[in-house]
């Protein structure tokens, strides 16, 4: 028996496309996460819902692994971009994540306020962005041009506890660190994935752009499924 292929992503709105695509889908609750199991042309895969934030990813994420032991994991959903040239529907393939609510602030005295912009990023255990399996991006690379909705980029994604929508700290953050959007769960799911040395990927699709006044739109959750299921049916078939 192949080792399953894992999905996992924050919301319903998120799971349902690929949760519809599964054969013979059984769905279990393990320590109160949920994960769907299933076939895609007779292969084992798993959905899971990793719930929004971090600490969620991170515990789904860990869960997931001790009981699929899976071939490799895609962390996917919905992002908001971080320059205005990407934009709803775009999708960024996450070649590194890296930490964006870990700060250091500088001495400042009572009565002398608080200037994020000062702050330096990503100061302590998660200094340095976490990268995705070359494999996996390679093959991302080869099956991209089967996706119409959108520009397809490899990029660096910033994650963390937080949903920036000044436009001046969004475009602080892409000039400090390079992140062309921002989510909330891939960081967790990366680091988990580096430490028990799961390969790991993550498709995330534009939903909003703060910059240009685009709003959240959680349908484009869709999208970033779409995009996962021709990576997985594929990656399935060239096996
Ligand atoms: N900032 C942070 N998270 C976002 N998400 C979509 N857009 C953003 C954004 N601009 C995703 C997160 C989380 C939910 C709020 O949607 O990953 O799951």
């Amino acid at each position: 028996m192949n080792k399953p292929i894992l999905i996992g992503a924050a919301v319903e709105t998120e799971l349902e496309f690929l949760i519809n695509k599964l054969e013979n889908v059984v769905k279990r609750k393990i320590d109160d996460y949920d994960f769907w199991e299933g076939m895609i042309n007779s292969f084992p895969v798993v959905v899971y819902k990793t719930e929004v934030g971090t600490i969620n990813a991170t515990m789904s994420t860990v869960i997931a692994i001790k009981e699929y032991n899976p071939m490799f994991i895609v962390n996917e959903g919905t992002a908001g971009s971080h320059i205005n040239t990407l934009l709803p529907g775009d999708i960024v393939i996450g070649k590194e994540i890296i930490a964006i609510d870990s700060y250091k602030s500088n001495n400042r005295k009572l009565g002398e306020g608080s200037n994020p912009f000062e702050w330096s990023i990503a100061g302590f255990s998660n200094e340095k962005a976490i990268e995705c399996d070359k494999e996996l991006l390679n093959f991302a690379l080869k099956i991209k041009k089967f996706y119409h909705d959108g520009k397809v980029c490899v990029a660096r994604i910033g994650s963390g506890n937080v949903f920036n929508k000044e436009a001046d700290r969004i475009k602080n953050l892409y000039e400090k660190v390079n992140t062309v959007c921002e989510e909330m769960e891939g960081i967790g799911v990366y680091k988990v994935c580096n430490r028990l040395n799961v390969p790991v990927i993550s498709f995330r699709v534009i939903s909003n752009n703060e910059i240009l006044g685009m709003r959240y739109d959680v349908s484009y959750g869709k999208k970033s499924q779409i995009f996962s299921y021709e990576f997985v049916k594929r990656y399935i078939e060239d096996k």
